[in-house]
């Protein structure tokens, strides 16, 4: 039987989730080992301007935080910088466990899991995105996950977000993605994928939906505004 017969229940379907700031809040370990380089430099940045750093490549942050301390590196350097700070940043990632992990996103995840007709990806930026999932015990329930060091381009480029699904073998019309930063948001609608936005509405209104965080729903209910139920 072709896709062609199959009721919209049954098509293979795919949830591709962001990491940082979806599955666990490493928003705060960035925040400090990268404040902790700026100081290491002689200067500070604030909280809000971390914000920004949200879904952003490590590269990519460390040339923005340069830019607000009016600092400029040759490439070897700025390598160099990019490492230490990793050193640092691993020195908290290793101390996570499932304690971590954000409210109701095993609860969700389990949904999905049970749910015959849907893959589980990972689409982060993140090269550390592995060692993470592992640290706080969710590696089980992915079939693909795609981390910092499988794309060229970064988001808002759809990429990351396109490889996890079809390397699931799923159509990008058929894949819900939850992201918390806008450019992630942005990376997704351009996949052509369903985008559930966590986070504030201010943030991310232009995600087809939008959730403070997962405490308050299940996996079915998402599903319906998925399926245009809702
Ligand atoms: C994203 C984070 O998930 O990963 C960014 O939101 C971070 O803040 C990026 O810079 C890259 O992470 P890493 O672990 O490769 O330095
Ligand atoms: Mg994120």
């Amino acid at each position: 039987m072709t896709d062609l017969f199959l009721a919209k229940e049954d098509i293979r379907k795919a949830c591709i989730f962001d990491l940082d700031g979806v599955i666990v809040d490493t928003a705060k370990y960035h925040f400090v080992a990268w404040r902790n380089l700026a100081n290491s430099l002689g200067f500070d940045f604030t909280e809000r301007e971390n914000e920004k750093l949200k879904g952003v490549s490590r590269i990519d942050s460390l040339n923005l935080i340069l830019e607000w301390g009016g600092m400029n590196f040759s490439e070897k350097v700025k390598a160099n910088l990019a490492f230490s700070k990793n050193e640092d940043y691993l020195s908290y990632i290793k101390e996570m466990d499932e304690s971590e992990i954000l409210p109701n996103v095993v609860g969700i995840l389990e949904g999905i899991y049970k749910n015959p007709n849907y893959k589980i990806g990972l689409g982060s930026a993140s090269k550390n995105a592995k060692l993470i999932l592992d640290q706080v015990g969710l590696t089980k329930y992915f079939d693909f996950i795609v981390d910092g060091s499988m794309v060229t381009h970064g988001k808002p480029h759809p990429e990351g977000f396109l490889l996890a699904a079809s390397e699931m073998k799923v159509l990008p019309e058929n894949c819900i993605v939850f992201e918390d930063a806008p450019k992630g948001v942005e990376a997704a609608l351009a996949a052509r994928m369903f985008t559930v936005g966590i986070g504030r509405e201010d943030d991310l209104g232009h995600a087809h939906l939008v959730m403070a965080d997962f405490s308050k729903t299940t996996f079915a209910e998402i599903e319906d505004f998925f399926l245009g139920l809702v």
